[in-house]
């Protein structure tokens, strides 16, 4: 089976001399260790996240898979500050936010250094704003002035293959793919330099999943660094540069795309593997996969 991924990604060289500089830009984007996250209360706490480690470069697109329940979306709530870790630390863009409070993490996210789009574009955009809002608002907040603001807003629309004239609806008056888009581009606005993406593509139809995939695509090209979650490794795999399978709330393999897909070592993600109809390349032994979701209880 073979999968096309970037080589120069995978590689990664600097041949910079400016050792200095180089350090800077190998800096990762994200460096998370040891987080663990619990739900419940005190006397009844859940394991949700149990110590996961995973860091991030500058321009990498590490994609996160596993099946519903494994702690994806957790993990990128606790990266967003939208739910707080019981141990282990978070490194944005150098900056350790681990004991940031709301305040603090609202302030960071103001920055708009760490955007987010999640499944249902209806989460990531506010009902009440017209998609110029929607898309203003986070330039506004960082004192952009609002033509300046207004002009943005539209170009990032171009970008991702709306019409202008989109720009007085509500997302209530928008298509799925649309809405979609909207997020995307209220992600973009702020020049981000880490996008979390949490099942972007999963609601989606396949014309809408190939457009979106594409705009991803574009910027990965573009250097910015993305976490796209997903618990389909088929719809990562043509655009990730490192693969992390979460199982149970835990990292059981991060390695280089290629790897993870054609040679899976951990046996929940040869389970994965052979159940992306996508990369599926000869037909699975049911015997086999029945085998292993005993063994794994999944
Ligand atoms: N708000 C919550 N309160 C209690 N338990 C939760 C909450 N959100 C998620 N969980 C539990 O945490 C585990 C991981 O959930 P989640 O991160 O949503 O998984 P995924 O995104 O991989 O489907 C699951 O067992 C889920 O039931
Ligand atoms: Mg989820």
């Amino acid at each position: 089976m073979t999968v096309e991924l970037a080589d120069e990604a995978l590689n990664g060289s600097t041949g910079s001399t400016d050792a200095a500089r180089a350090a800077e830009t190998r800096e990762p984007v994200l460096d998370v260790t040891g987080l663990e996250v619990h739900y419940g209360s005190r006397r009844r706490r859940r394991l949700a996240l149990g110590g996961v480690s995973l860091s991030v470069a500058p321009g990498e697109t590490v994609g996160v898979i596993g099946e519903t329940g494994s702690g994806k979306s957790t993990f990128a709530r606790a990266v967003l500050g939208l739910v707080r870790p019981s141990a282990g630390s978070i490194v944005i863009g150098g900056e350790d936010v681990s004991s940031y409070g709301k305040r603090q993490w609202r302030d960071l996210r103001r920055r708009g250094l760490i955007q987010y789009v999640f499944q249902d574009p209806l989460r990531s955009l506010d009902p009440d704003l017209t998609v110029e809002d929607s898309l203003t608002e986070p330039l506004l907040v960082q004192g952009v002035p609002g033509k300046e603001a207004a002009e943005r807003a539209r170009a990032f629309l171009a970008r991702v293959s709306l019409a202008e004239e989109l720009l007085g609806r509500l997302p209530g008056e928008l298509s799925g793919g649309q809405r979609q888009r909207v997020a995307v581009a209220r992600s973009l606005v702020t020049e981000p330099r880490l996008v979390i993406l949490d099942e972007p593509v999963s609601a989606l139809d396949s014309a809408n999943r190939v457009q979106i995939l594409g705009i991803l695509k574009e910027l990965r090209a573009a250097g910015v660094s993305l976490v796209f979650i997903s618990h389909d490794l088929g719809s990562v795999a043509g655009i990730a540069d490192r693969v992390a399978v979460l199982h149970q709330g835990e990292l059981v393999e991060v390695g280089a795309a290629r790897d993870v897909i054609n040679q899976p070592r951990h046996p929940y993600t040869r389970l994965l593997v052979r159940s992306a109809p996508t990369l599926r390349t000869a037909p699975a032994d049911r015997a086999e996969r029945q085998a292993l979701r005993a063994l794994l209880n999944v």
